[in-house]
């Protein structure tokens, strides 16, 4: 299981429960990975030899890509390397976010189309992005960010003018309103990720009527795909409901 999502602790607990045989896959990219109830690894396997080795060694009959749907090289690496170790795949995400009466939303393709679009006068920008992609926002140093990751990093983000939050979620919408208040945010720019555990920071914008500036999501090969943690025991023959 290659995961780093809320999704792959989750499907961690019925494979668990339903005593199969399990390796849950970090990245290595938070100091302190939550405990699960199967056994983890940590760290890349070096692209798809790597994987494809790692599958035909581990005598792996089945891989779920449970890793975020904005983690476009892992999720490709998988297709590929399960199909030349002859693996069956499926992979485990979630829908994207699409915006309600009342949200004030702009997409933008990628990330460097999100910096392009904040040329212009200073603001104040909540960026929920994690840690990796911060510093590229040193090309717009107008703004003032709000940063908020889950692990202090080792170098201060090379924005001039930040405040940085270390805390980690799922967060509440009250806690959400809260924060871009303290901070009179005024733009909240995101990765449309999906799911539930990051979803606070949407309602508190659309409650505060902010805009956010909205990263549509990575293109991604043909794969199989389902959006619960049951449907991966279903496709493994074991049926959650039933703890067999
Ligand atoms: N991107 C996000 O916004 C985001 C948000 C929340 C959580 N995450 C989680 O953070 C991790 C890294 O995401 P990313 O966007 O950096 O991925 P990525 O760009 O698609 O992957 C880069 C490299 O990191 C390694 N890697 C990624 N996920 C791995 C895993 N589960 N187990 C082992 N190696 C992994 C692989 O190295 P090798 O080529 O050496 O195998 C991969 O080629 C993933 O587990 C993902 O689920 C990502």
């Amino acid at each position: 299981m290659l995961g780093g999502t809320t999704e792959a602790s989750a499907l961690a607990r019925l494979l668990a429960q339903a005593e199969l045989r399990a390796t849950l896959s970090y990245a290595g990219r938070t100091d302190n990975p939550r405990a699960q109830p199967v056994p983890i690894r940590v760290g890349g396997f070096g692209g798809v030899d790597g994987l494809a080795a790692y599958l035909r060694d581990h005598h792996i009959t089945h891989l779920v890509d449970a890793t975020h749907p904005f983690a476009a090289t892992m999720s490709a690496n998988a297709v590929e390397a399960a199909r030349r170790a002859g693996v069956a795949l499926i992979a485990l995400s979630r829908p994207p976010w699409t915006a309600i009466a009342g949200d004030r939303w702009t997409s933008v393709p990628d990330l460097p189309a999100a910096i392009a679009a904040l040329a212009g006068p200073p603001r104040r920008i909540m960026l929920a992005l994690g840690r990796m992609h911060v510093d590229a926002f040193a090309a717009q140093p107008q703004h003032h960010y709000l940063l908020r990751f889950v692990d202090r990093p080792a170098a201060p983000p090379a924005l001039p003018r930040h405040i940085l939050v270390v805390d980690s979620g799922p967060f509440t919408v009250e806690e959400d309103v809260g924060l871009m208040q303290a901070h009179e945010i005024d733009l909240i720019l995101c990765k449309n990720a999906g799911g539930s555990g990051a979803q606070a920071k949407l309602i508190a914008a659309r409650t505060l009527g902010l805009p956010v500036m909205m990263i549509d999501r990575p293109a991604l090969p043909q794969r199989m795909e389902v959006w619960r943690p049951d449907d991966v025991m279903a496709w493994l023959g074991h049926a959650a409901d039933r703890g067999v």
